[in-house]
């Protein structure tokens, strides 16, 4: 069974499911607080990806948001919807993330937009996708030409935003970590910088954005993992910019 097919016609079925109930949904829960949600359909959405995946790839792991945290060297990683709050609210930017990662290292990743119709997708060693064709970050070599984004993270956006928004053409926040990471790759975006955020949110992306030939680390610079706390995918040209203004508001509120 080829991983990536799999994944990719898994995914775009699980979306016909998310298009019934975009926007209509009746009952949103509350998890660690009313800024973090989730409904049926999330759990549905994620039934049916791990019931697919437990029937083709029985031997193999599977760490998924809501509630199943299993390790081991062939894990699957899902988010059966990123961006709940925009799935509630009607707006289109919300995605499915499957990765599939082996000890410890992402290798093949897809993040399906639904209401965008959007599938972007890579494997180790093949590069990147989007709705079939290659994709490759952008050349962007100065920021004054980059149109950067990130999350809404409470202490740290309104900082970021203010200094980034002084060198940038536009700051964007699209509310989908998983897709926003992906159009890196696509070069829509230049940059996104994720802060203490879940490797369900970003491990399809990052090996999208790699694939891509862009540059994935964490807030020190090191090269990141689906594993890693904080991150910012680039183009890799503008990288160290980001860096820097990203460890100015890290030192201004007072640690990562
Ligand atoms: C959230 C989204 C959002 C990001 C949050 C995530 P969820 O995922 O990706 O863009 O800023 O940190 O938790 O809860 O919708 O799967
Ligand atoms: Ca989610």
């Amino acid at each position: 069974m080829d991983r990536l097919d799999f994944s990719i016609k898994l995914l775009r079925k699980v979306g016909h499911l998310l298009m019934i109930h975009w926007g209509r949904v009746d009952n949103v829960e509350k998890k660690t607080g009313f800024k973090d949600i989730v409904t049926e359909i999330d759990r549905e959405a994620q039934r049916m990806i791990v019931d697919e995946i437990r029937k083709f790839f029985p031997d193999e792991n599977i760490m998924a948001e809501e509630g199943i945290f299993e390790k081991g060297d062939r894990l699957w990683i899902i988010d059966p919807i990123d961006g709940t709050i925009n799935f509630v609210h009607g707006l289109p930017n919300f995605s499915i993330s499957l990765a599939y990662v082996e000890n410890g290292e992402v290798k093949m990743g897809v993040v399906h937009a639904p209401a965008l119709n959007e599938t972007l997708y890579a494997e180790e060693g093949s590069g990147a996708f989007f709705n079939g064709e290659r994709i490759r970050v952008s050349e962007n070599a100065s920021l004054e030409e980059c149109v950067g984004s990130t999350g809404s993270y409470v202490d740290f956006t309104g900082k970021f935003i203010e200094r980034m928004e002084k060198r940038t053409r536009r700051i964007r926040i699209l509310g989908s970590a998983a897709l926003n990471a992906a159009y890196v790759g696509a070069g829509r975006v230049d940059f996104f910088v994720a802060w203490r955020i879940n490797p369900w949110d970003i491990a399809a992306g990052l090996i999208i954005v790699k694939e891509a030939g862009g540059m994935v680390t964490d807030f020190s610079g090191k090269e990141a993992n689906a594993f890693s706390k904080n991150f910012i995918f680039s183009n890799g040209l503008i990288h160290d910019e980001v860096l820097k203004v990203v460890n100015e508001v890290v030192e201004e509120i007072g640690g990562k």
